[in-house]
């Protein structure tokens, strides 16, 4: 049996039923889904119901949590009913937050996520966070793990801080990547899937490069097929 690729699809679509085609296509291919704020607004559950399909693929549901820790704890309850394997809240919240995060959904991976990829050093001092980025993607996700969360999220070309400051266990997850040839779209820093494994990546989130292909699928299985191949056969790591 061939495992599937460690990568999360982001299913930014603007229908449920674009959502579901897109989801049939790559399923066999790569081992998580992700729903993000759009889709989940829109359509709720069903947006889960209509993507997780009969095979065993992961539901990242990337609702970006921030808010005191009562609100946090209470919507991650609110969402316990569709089953999330992972689930995301900002580091920045703070620990109380992220703790009650990970008490609500003891079964789901909280995914803290630490500095959005869109803002660089002069945001971070307009909004009165001291220090460059890469300061605060560490500080953020020293915090994060020791309130409870077991993924963070973080560019490419932060992994290898990450991964130095929390050390193995904890399930590193990377947007902004492209394979080679692709265009980058609004993403300012890109690495390519290879790029950002070798770095210690364990979840690569890919967007348009595949539901923006003719085929979603081929795009999936020629992904999944280039990252075995640079793995040299070695069996994929386990997402979680
Ligand atoms: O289409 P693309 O590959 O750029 O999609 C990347 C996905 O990852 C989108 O769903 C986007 O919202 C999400 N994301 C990101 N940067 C972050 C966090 C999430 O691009 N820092």
């Amino acid at each position: 049996m061939t495992s599937r690729a460690p990568v999360a699809v982001a299913l930014d679509a603007p229908d449920l039923n674009t959502a579901a085609q897109w989801a049939a296509q790559v399923t066999p291919h790569v081992s998580t889904l992700k729903i993000g704020l759009e889709l989940y607004l829109r359509f709720g559950p069903d947006a889960v119901a209509s993507v997780r399909g009969p095979r065993g693929v992961d539901v990242f549901l990337d609702l970006k949590l921030h808010d005191i820790p009562a609100t946090v704890g209470g919507a991650a309850k609110a969402v316990a009913k569709v089953r999330p394997n992972l689930l995301t809240v900002h580091a920045a919240a703070g620990t109380a937050a992220i703790q009650a995060a990970v008490e609500a959904l003891p079964d789901t991976t909280i995914v803290a996520v630490t500095v959005l990829t869109s803002l660089g050093d002069g945001d971070l001092e307009q909004i009165g966070m001291a220090g460059p980025v890469s300061d605060a993607v560490r500080r953020l996700a020293a915090l994060a793990v020791a309130a409870g969360a077991r993924g963070l999220v973080c560019s490419p070309r932060e992994v290898a801080a990450v991964r130095a400051e929390v050390g193995p266990g904890i399930t590193l997850i990377t947007p902004g990547v492209r394979p080679a040839g692709h265009a980058s779209h609004d993403q300012a820093r890109v690495a390519t899937p290879q790029e950002a494994l070798s770095a210690g990546a364990d979840l690569l989130v890919v967007g348009r490069p595949i539901t923006g292909a003719a085929d979603p699928g081929a795009a999936a299985a020629a992904l999944a097929a280039d990252l075995r191949r640079s793995a040299r056969g070695a069996p994929f790591p386990e997402s979680r």
